[in-house]
């Protein structure tokens, strides 16, 4: 179908979500209601980014029936265990006021304080505990974030259901070949986030110059990019012409033109 991934187990999932992170629970409400009255159905939260309470006060006031929104929201890092996840589950359904979630991510492999520590036990028990919420019906799907291929591939070697996503940082100038192919392979889809850089690679002259050639603004150049190559964008805004252009992706990208961003160099590498 148009403008949908669909996952293994047949979920479907709009191609472009709207993204919360840094958005503080004080201006999420207006957000929100905003990416909403301009047609995105498919809104990204976690725990950890403090603003579940207004994002789901938003949706709720919003005239749009429940089954209509996709809503996405992830454990919090540093919360491991099987105990500990349903728990956490529970505060941010909470937190949201729905009943259940049509998208649950473990935020990271490791606590933020702790990158690159090696937490595949701990993981394990914690996707044992998201496979239990999937199949009590509490989760229409299940993936995880920030993840490597070794981290998933521990999963899928110990558990029974393999992650339906990864929502890792996706922009051009890290354009994350190996890990995408491998995601690929195992039917995972990928979900871009800071799909901008954060912002960061707008002002690259080779984005802009680009852009014009498509008639298309630099943002709208690099959200387009995350779909040529298949990842789903998360783009991030609280002003409503952005967030509106952030959705209008009706152009193509040739694969010359595809080829010649993925050459660019990461602007966030140093
Ligand atoms: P703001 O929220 O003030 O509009 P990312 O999605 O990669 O995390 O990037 C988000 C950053 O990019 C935010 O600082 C956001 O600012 C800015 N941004 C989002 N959309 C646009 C746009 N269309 N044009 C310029 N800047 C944008």
């Amino acid at each position: 179908k148009e403008n949908t991934f669909v996952f293994h187990n047949g979920v479907e999932i709009p191609n472009i979500g709207f993204g919360t992170w840094q958005i503080p629970n004080e201006e999420a409400y207006d957000a929100v209601t905003m990416a909403l009255k301009n047609g995105y159905t498919h809104i990204d939260t976690a725990l950890a980014y403090r603003n579940e309470e207004n994002v789901g006060k938003a949706i709720k006031d919003f005239d749009i029936a429940r089954e209509k929104v996709f809503i996405t929201s992830k454990l919090p890092a540093q919360i491991k265990g099987y105990q500990e996840t349903l728990e956490a589950f529970n505060e941010t359904i909470t937190n949201l006021g729905v009943d259940y979630l049509d998208l649950y991510l473990i935020h990271a492999p490791w606590p933020w304080d702790e990158k690159g520590k090696d937490c595949t036990e701990e993981n394990i028990q914690t996707w044992k505990a998201m496979e239990k919420l999937y199949n009590d019906g509490k989760i229409r799907a299940i993936g995880v974030s920030n993840f490597s291929k070794s981290d998933i591939q521990a999963i899928i070697d110990a558990c029974e259901i393999v992650p339906m996503v990864n929502q890792i940082p996706f922009y051009i100038g890290h354009d994350q070949k190996s890990l995408l192919a491998y995601c690929k392979e195992h039917d995972i889809v990928v979900e871009a986030y800071s799909p901008l850089a954060t912002g960061q690679i707008l002002n690259s002259p080779e984005i802009k110059e680009m852009s014009e050639k498509y008639g298309v603004t630099p943002a709208q150049l690099c959200i387009r990019y995350c779909l040529e190559h298949e990842t789903l964008p998360l783009p991030k805004s609280t002003h409503e012409e952005r967030i509106i252009e952030n959705s209008k992706l009706d152009f193509k990208i040739t694969p010359e033109d595809v080829k010649k961003l993925d050459a660019i160099e990461d602007v966030r590498a140093k």
